[in-house]
């Protein structure tokens, strides 16, 4: 016998990130000496708060033991004083399981509500991760379109019941939007309350960017839905929120006793997040409020140099966004992944160039998304003014090659 050892069926449908696979292009061009500005990745360059680091420095400990389960019980204060200040009143340390990062906790929470062959409805364009995430849970996606034109708000009750079916367990959510900026509003949690309630499903909310909104508007969390505190989970991450995305502290958050108690033990099965990680971000309590201002205010002047640039170059979609910090934009050209590649491949511009994340990986519907990008504002003001240009100066030059 001579065949191949065999590995599963996840291998025909697990996609590789279209924020990370042309990583290798994007790494020939470096070391032919070439600068890329990477807008292709939700890594902010701003720095991690002191409180933070410092803590780092302050693990004086003989052995680097296992923490419980669960998390480390100062880390577990912490988070329920946050999300007391962030208005969320009266959760308590068993409401909270540590995760390492929000995307365990995406996992976490589709294994406890789903069994395999289960639906779960998401809004598309939407995290590209979900797609990975499902696929290790063997859980289905079952897409709805949002659209440009109305800020990608979410569709009517009637569009999103036609989509409820036996399967169907729950309802996915970003909120604040990546990769849209959508923040959704009161009456549309609402609405989504009513309709988990009715068809008996979770409401799955990730709220990673939920400091970051602009314009005035106002984040709401799940948590705040008291007619259905049984059904949801909240999924959150310190990555974004105190540009900490290396400590991989992220939380899920749940009032469903039942429901927690199983996500305790498949924390159990994995032994315990990182000790030394929680302990730094125990310290997040005394990141001032001033920090926090001074870094949303930061990612607004980007955005707004993003979408002027944008608004600017002829023939591109996009809506101004509202919080997170990403933008959907639809280009001029036939296919963003191509053109993506080409970008660090071929473009370059006092050799410079710039990174993006083609859009089709963020929907799951085949064929859609394959003229649009994915744009993070996560780097400084000036190369963001920089790429923004550049990325001008490119699609200029691929529409005349796309249309010989
Ligand atoms: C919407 C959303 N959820 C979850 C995550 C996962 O974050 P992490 O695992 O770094 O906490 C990200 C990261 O980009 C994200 O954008």
């Amino acid at each position: 016998m001579n065949s191949k050892p065999r590995i599963s069926m996840r291998d025909k449908h697990m996609q590789a990130s279209p924020i990370r696979k042309l990583v290798p292009l994007a790494n020939a061009a470096k070391e032919k000496g070439v600068t890329v500005y990477h807008l292709n990745i939700g890594q902010p360059d701003i720095e991690t708060p002191r409180e933070i680091l410092d803590a780092f420095k302050k693990i004086d400990v003989k052995t680097l033991a296992y923490s419980p389960s669960q998390g480390e019980a100062k880390y577990l204060n912490t988070l329920v004083k946050y999300y007391e200040k962030v208005g969320v009143k009266g959760l308590k340390t068993s409401d909270i399981v540590v995760t390492m990062g929000g995307s365990e906790a995406i996992l976490f929470a589709m294994m406890a509500v789903c069994d395999p062959g289960d639906e779960v409805i998401v809004f598309e364009p939407f995290y590209t991760n979900y797609n990975g995430f499902a696929v290790m849970a063997n859980v289905n996606l079952v897409p709805i379109l949002t659209h440009a034109d109305d800020g990608f708000h979410l569709p009517s009750s009637k569009r999103i019941e036609e989509k409820i079916t036996s399967k169907t367990r729950a309802i996915l959510i970003c909120n604040p939007n990546n990769p849209t900026g959508t923040v959704y509003k009161e009456k549309e949690l609402e609405m989504l309350a009513g309709i988990c309630k009715k068809h008996n499903l979770m409401l799955l909310s990730d709220e990673v960017y939920r400091e970051f909104v602009y314009d005035g508007e106002r984040h709401v969390s799940a948590l705040a839905l008291e007619d259905i505190s049984d059904r949801v989970i909240v999924l959150d991450s310190i990555s974004k929120r105190y540009s900490a995305c290396g400590v991989r502290m992220g939380c899920v958050v749940s009032r469903n006793s039942e429901l927690m108690n199983l996500i305790v033990r498949f924390a159990q099965a994995r032994l315990s997040s990182p000790y030394a990680e929680q302990i730094a971000s125990a310290e997040s309590v005394h990141i001032t409020d001033a920090h926090m201002n001074e870094m949303i205010e930061e990612y607004k002047m980007r955005r707004d140099i993003v979408y002027e640039a944008l608004e600017k170059i002829p023939h591109v979609i996009c809506k101004k966004p509202k919080g997170a910090f990403y933008v959907i934009a639809k280009l001029p050209i036939k296919d963003a992944d191509k053109f993506a590649a080409w970008l660090l491949t071929d473009f370059r511009h006092d050799n410079k160039t710039v990174m993006v994340a083609p859009a089709s990986g963020f929907y799951a519907t085949p064929g859609h998304g394959g003229d649009e990008i994915r744009l993070a504002y996560v780097i400084n003001r000036a190369h963001l003014k920089e790429a923004m240009s550049l990325l001008a100066e490119a699609i200029k030059q691929y529409h005349k090659i796309e249309s010989k």
